[in-house]
C-alpha cells in the first residue's frame, strides 16, 4: 500500500500538497482551516520587515476564461499585510494546533544584508520548518529593486542567498521566477551560494488584455494598469518546463508550483523532478476542499503503479527528455479515425489543409487519409472535439 507521506531535507510531510504563498495562505485562521481539511503544509504569504510600504490597487485581478471557466489569473497584488509579530504569534499557534503540518516562512526584504538576516533570525525559532526566499514577485516589488528584480539577476540572487544561509537554522528554499531567459543559471547561482532547495515557479509576467472602447488595459486601476503575474492552469506547461530544466541540472529538492489543479498535475510535476507541490489559484477558485480529491487521486495512482510513495515517482520522466537532434525521427505516426465517434465536423480537415499538408479529406462522408502527404504532426488529433482521431504507428 502506498502512502502520501514524504520527507524532504529531514522535514516530514504527511502529504506533498502545500498551500502556495498567496491569498489562501495570508490569514492564520484560513491556514488553520486548510490544515484541518488536510493540506500537508503552507508557504505563508510573503512576510516583509515591518514598515515596507504595501499599498494595494483596486482592481487587482483580471482573468482569462474559456467557456466561462477561469483558466488563468493575472494579479497585481503585493505581499502580506500582517506584521512580523502577527506572523510569529500565528505560526506558534498553528504549530501548536497542527504539529505535523509543515510551515514555510516565505520572506522578502530590501537588498540590505542586515534586513534579510534580521528577518531570518527572527523566524529561526518561530516554529517554521523552512524558509522560502521570494526572489520572484513580478509586479510592484521590482520597482523597489526586490522581488523579480532579485530573481532575474544571478549575482544579487547569490549574494542574498549567502546572507540568508549564513544565519538560517532551517533549510532555505529559493523561489524562482519563470521570467528569465535561463532559469538554470539562477538556480545554479543560488545553489552555489548555499540554497538547500528550490521552488518554481512564481507567476509569469503578463498583461491580460485591453478594453477596445476605452483603450484601458486590464486589470483596470482607475484607467491604467501595470504588468502583473499570471497563474492558474494556463501556466502549467511553463512551470513543468522550468522544473524539468532545473532537475536536469541540479539534485536539490524542488517544490513544484504553477497551474496545479488536480492530482494529475501534481504527479506530472513529480515526474519531472518535484519532491512536493504547492497550489494557489485552484484553491482560490474552488476552495481548500480540493485537497480531498488531490490526495485521493494521487494515492490511487501511486497504488495503481505499485509505488510506495511520492518519492518513487520523482524524476520518472526525466530520462525521456532529450535534445531535438537526439529524438528518434525514423518512425512516424498517422491519424486513425474512429467512425463511431467522428461527428464529421471537418475540423481535422481544415487544420491539416490550412497548416500546410492537406493529408485529410472527406471521401463518401468519411475522413480519409493520404499517407503520402501526412507528416504525422498530430494537429488533427488535437482539434477533434470528440477525440475520434488517435495517432498510431
Ligand atoms: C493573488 C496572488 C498572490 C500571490 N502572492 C504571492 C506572494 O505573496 N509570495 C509569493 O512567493 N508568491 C505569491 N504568489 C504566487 C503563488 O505562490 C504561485 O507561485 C503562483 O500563483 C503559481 O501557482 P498557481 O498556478 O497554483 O497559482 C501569488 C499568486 C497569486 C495568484
Amino acid at each position: 500500500m502506498a502512502t502520501l507521506s514524504t520527507s524532504v531535507l529531514g522535514i516530514d510531510f504527511e502529504n506533498p500538497f502545500i498551500l502556495a504563498s498567496a491569498p489562501p495562505a495570508a490569514k492564520i485562521e484560513s491556514i488553520d482551516k486548510a490544515f484541518s481539511l488536510g493540506w500537508g503544509g503552507v508557504s505563508v504569504k510573503t512576510i516583509t520587515p515591518d514598515g515596507l510600504e504595501m499599498i494595494e490597487a483596486s482592481q487587482r485581478y483580471a482573468t482569462w476564461k474559456l467557456n466561462n471557466r477561469v483558466c488563468g489569473f493575472e494579479n497585481i497584488e503585493l505581499l502580506s499585510h500582517l506584521t512580523v509579530q502577527q506572523w510569529l504569534d500565528g505560526i506558534k499557534f498553528l504549530k501548536q494546533k497542527h504539529p505535523k503540518k509543515v510551515i514555510i516562512a516565505n520572506i522578502m526584504a530590501p537588498v540590505v544584508k542586515e534586513e534579510w538576516q534580521k528577518l531570518v533570525m527572527t523566524f529561526n525559532n518561530s516554529g517554521a520548518d523552512a524558509f522560502e526566499l521570494n526572489f520572484s514577485c513580478p509586479h510592484g516589488m521590482p520597482e523597489k529593486g526586490i522581488g523579480m528584480a532579485i530573481g532575474t539577476n544571478p549575482e544579487i540572487s547569490a549574494t542574498i542567498t549567502q546572507w540568508v544561509a549564513e544565519v538560517a537554522q532551517k533549510p532555505v528554499f529559493v523561489k524562482l521566477s519563470p521570467n528569465v531567459t535561463d532559469i538554470v543559471k539562477i538556480a545554479k547561482s543560488v545553489e552555489a551560494a548555499g540554497a538547500n532547495g528550490l521552488s518554481a515557479i512564481n507567476t509569469v509576467q503578463s498583461m491580460m488584455g485591453v478594453d477596445l472602447d476605452t483603450f484601458e488595459p486590464m486589470p483596470n486601476v482607475n484607467g491604467k494598469t501595470t504588468f502583473g503575474g499570471y497563474s492558474g492552469m494556463a501556466v502549467k506547461p511553463i512551470g513543468l518546463r522550468c522544473v524539468a530544466q532545473i532537475r536536469q541540472n541540479s539534485a536539490l529538492p524542488i517544490m513544484g508550483i504553477g497551474g496545479i489543479s488536480s492530482w494529475h498535475d501534481a504527479a506530472e510535476y513529480m515526474c519531472v523532478g518535484a519532491d512536493v507541490v504547492q497550489v494557489c489559484t485552484e484553491v482560490m477558485i474552488n476552495g481548500y476542499a480540493v485537497i480531498d480529491s488531490m490526495k485521493k487521486g494521487l494515492l490511487n495512482y501511486l497504488n495503481s503503479k505499485d509505488f510506495s510513495g511520492p518519492a518513487d515517482l520523482k524524476n520518472k520522466a526525466i530520462v525521456n527528455l532529450s535534445a531535438h537532434q537526439s529524438l528518434n525521427k525514423q518512425k512516424q505516426v498517422y491519424p486513425y479515425v474512429d467512425d463511431d465517434l467522428c461527428v464529421k465536423c471537418g475540423k481535422c480537415v481544415t487544420i491539416c489543409d490550412e497548416s500546410e499538408h492537406s493529408a485529410l479529406s472527406f471521401i463518401n462522408g468519411h475522413i480519409a487519409l493520404d499517407k503520402d502527404k501526412c507528416v504525422g504532426c498530430s494537429l488533427c488529433s488535437h482539434v477533434c472535439p470528440k477525440s475520434a482521431l488517435k495517432m498510431k504507428f
